[in-house]
């Protein structure tokens, strides 16, 4: 499968570098500066700043640009997307603003850990037809998992796992920040970070995803973990959790 990214910054570099691993994708990716370009010398993926020649040469072309350089992009490409799978990747975009330009349109929306093969990939078929969606969903298999929704259900799916990427992390960085506290440096607390949500995800994928049963089994009563996870719920841990999704939406 040829596919062409155009846009190879943060989500188009991390899925390039993502499909390129798995072996089953050749790739080309555009950007418009050298700087960009530069970060995939010795890849095996093909940077360009010739966006026309790297939609042609492609089977599916994913657009990885930000929304308000997508209407220059669809303008130059209107010939060459007509014949294409087009895959967008720019949630704000409508399917409205892509009308004229894309008849086989699909969105898929990842998050950076697609890089390392463990993104969780929205995909919401818009008009390209269960056969296209088949080969589009084939390509984002190769690096993480893909779950297929309505078009008016994405940005539920973006807020959990686009931008929730970011807020397992902002956990992460509080924790490291109490680590430091504790007296850890912040390369030992970073370690630790680490390794705990990462057991964390291995216990609760192995039971069946029973984070509150599991909870029970380290929080004895009257115990240590108790009183923390009580002073966190005081703190409005979880009610700023799902503010948080919310306003994201
Ligand atoms: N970041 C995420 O986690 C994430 C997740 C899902 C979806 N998205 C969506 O993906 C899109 C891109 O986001 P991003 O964070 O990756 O932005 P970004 O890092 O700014 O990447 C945009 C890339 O597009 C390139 N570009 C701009 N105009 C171009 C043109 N005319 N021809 C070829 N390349 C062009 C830029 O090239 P230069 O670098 O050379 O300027 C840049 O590398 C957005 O619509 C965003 O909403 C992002």
């Amino acid at each position: 499968m040829k596919v062409t990214i155009i846009g190879g910054g943060h989500i188009g570099g991390a899925c390039a570098f993502g499909f390129i691993k798995s072996g089953s994708v050749e790739v080309n990716v555009t950007a418009r500066s050298q700087e960009t370009l530069s970060k995939y010398q010795n890849s095996g993926i093909v940077a360009t700043s010739d966006n026309v020649e790297a939609a042609k040469w492609a089977d599916v072309v994913i657009l990885a640009v930000k929304t308000s350089q997508m209407n220059g992009v669809l303008e130059q490409l209107k010939d060459v997307l007509k014949d294409k799978i087009v895959v967008s990747m720019a949630a704000q975009v409508t399917p409205e603003q892509f009308s004229g330009y894309a008849p086989y349109l699909i969105y898929a929306i990842p998050n950076t850990a697609a890089a390392f093969s463990n993104s969780v990939t929205f995909l919401s078929d818009i008009s390209a037809g269960k056969d296209r969606m088949k080969i589009v969903k084939s390509i984002y298999d190769t690096i993480g998992i893909c779950i297929e929704v309505d078009y008016k259900m994405l940005p539920s799916g973006i807020s959990l796992a686009s931008c929730g990427i970011g807020y397992a992390m902002k956990y992460m960085a509080a924790a490291v920040e109490g680590a430091v506290e504790l007296g850890f440096s912040k390369d030992e607390a970073a370690k630790i970070v680490c390794q705990t949500v990462q057991g964390a995800c291995m216990v609760v994928e192995a039971e069946g995803f029973k984070p509150e049963a599991e909870i029970k089994k380290v929080a004895t009563p009257g115990g240590l973990t108790e009183r923390g996870l009580n002073a966190m719920d005081k703190g409005g841990f979880t009610e700023s959790v799902i503010n948080g999704l919310k306003a994201s939406l």
